[in-house]
């Protein structure tokens, strides 16, 4: 029997409540739909509009669908339309009347906004916390290697020496720049939409303020059509999130690179690594690779939300039932990549000695070579083109910049001296760059205790 036979002559067709049912996304809300609706009762016993004894009943009757609902007394009956349909229904088999009276003064319109908010807001501190953990291991590795000399580059063509320290520290920022986009986003997550009914609010007494003050949220709305149709907090915690994933698959991308034979910077844990079904040799980076995959997958569900709302009429309309599959799709895709990322890179192992080695070829001091020069007062365009003179010589003679002789310096310009090699050897180039934000171990060291510090405070 369903909610509008009396207004129907006919049955649902069972085609139909197939594909208008939302349950089979929407009963991972049921706490929230729970929470919810017990702060909508209170209100509704404390304006006069139900008698105080039937919100009484309301919340009693809510908790105890919870309870059941959690321990596996009830399930959640696939066949009904959704979980708030589902609610209420239970709740008018446990207490009959009373759980009738709780739809007054509000539209599954407005719940459903509710919940989605509710649940979102709940989403986004999981996956901050996990975030949170992930640059927690950032920070212990970097620790570990502030002195571990590796390449960076650009164009993928080795650059100027770091470490990796720095180099991974760069993640920690970018990771913490996603944690505070996710917080800013709760400000317009935790907006309370109860009230605006199924569009044009009520006429009975409602107390809004009160029910936002019950839920913890920020802000009550301040149009009952925006509060039904809005949707761009689903679509701003799926970009928030896109981002992330952005950030995880391009350290996916240089974690797959770093495991290869053409660089071997890095090995995974045997634990965190995949054979091959006929390779007997291989040890593949699946977690990376899979990671990397899945961030179009996140792409894709802010794609199909900001597509979803581009053209539809103020209030509700049943395209926007959509956006929670998308919006729960790209939070777990989130949290599970977070939380296999993490101990992925906690269990790797670094290998130094080849980082080393890398950065020492490919003229990865020729900035350095050029920069002792201008120390010496030749303008900094002149040294550059001098450099790149010898770093074609160094090409033709099969040499590098620190097997060259002083008399082969000396032949480019008089003003080498002996201490040009001291000036260019990897330690020199990286210990020298103590600018704010640079390779050297204790700026880097300095750096590692200011996220910390940003870490305890978040
Ligand atoms: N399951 C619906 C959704 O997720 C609930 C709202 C239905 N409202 C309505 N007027 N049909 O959007």
């Amino acid at each position: 029997m369903s909610l509008w036979d009396a207004r129907f002559k006919k049955a649902a067709d069972q085609r139909l409540n197939d594909f208008n049912s939302s349950i089979s996304v929407d009963h991972r809300m049921y706490a929230q739909d729970i929470k919810g609706s017990i702060a909508h009762a209170h209100m509704l016993g404390k304006q006069g509009i139900i008698s105080m004894e039937d919100a009484q009943a309301i919340e009693e009757g809510l908790l105890s669908i919870k309870k059941d609902i959690e321990d596996g007394t009830l399930l959640i009956d696939p066949m009904a339309e959704d979980i708030h349909m589902f609610m209420e229904s239970e709740l008018t088999k446990r207490i009959h009347d009373a759980g009738k009276r709780l739809h007054t003064a509000r539209s599954r319109n407005d719940q459903v906004a509710l919940d989605t908010r509710l649940y979102t807001s709940d989403a986004i501190d999981e996956v901050i916390e996990n975030i949170k953990d992930l640059i927690q291991v950032i920070v212990d590795k970097a620790s570990e290697h502030t002195e571990t000399i590796m390449p960076g580059y650009t164009h993928l063509q080795r650059a100027q020496p770091i470490t990796f320290a720095h180099h991974i520290m760069a993640y920690a920022e970018m990771f913490l720049r996603d944690i505070e986009r996710l917080k800013e986003a709760k400000k317009r997550v935790e907006v309370l939409p109860l009230g605006s009914g199924a569009l044009a609010t009520t006429t009975y007494p409602i107390n809004r303020d009160m029910v936002c003050e019950e839920l913890g949220f920020q802000s009550v709305s301040m149009n009952s059509l925006d509060g039904v149709s809005d949707r761009d907090f689903c679509i701003e915690t799926a970009s928030d999130l896109s981002m992330v994933m952005m950030h995880l698959s391009r350290f996916s991308e240089e974690i797959i690179l770093w495991c290869s034979w053409e660089y071997k910077f890095m090995e995974l844990d045997d634990a965190f690594a995949t054979g091959s079904s006929i390779m007997p040799q291989k040890k593949n980076p699946d977690v990376a690779e899979l990671i990397r995959g899945k961030t179009g997958r996140v792409y894709g569900n802010l794609t199909t939300l900001l597509t979803m709302m581009k053209g539809i009429p103020l209030a509700y309309n049943k395209d926007m039932q959509e956006d929670k599959e998308a919006l729960f799709d790209a939070i777990d895709t989130v949290n599970l990549c977070l939380t296999t990322f993490t101990p992925m890179l906690e269990t790797s192992r670094i290998l130094k000695d080849n980082m080393r080695n890398a950065a020492s070829k490919g003229f990865i001091n020729a900035t350095d070579c050029a920069d002792y020069l201008t120390k010496k007062g030749m303008p900094f365009r002149d040294a550059y083109r001098c450099i790149g003179a010898l770093v074609s010589y160094c090409q033709d003679h099969n040499q590098t910049l620190e097997t060259l002789s002083l008399e082969e310096y000396k032949q480019v310009n008089e003003l080498f001296e002996e201490d040009i090699f001291e000036a260019i050897s990897l330690d020199t180039c990286v210990n020298m760059r103590v600018v704010k934000g640079g390779p050297a171990p204790q700026t880097v060291k300095a750096h590692i205790e200011q996220v910390k510090t940003k870490l305890g405070e978040m």
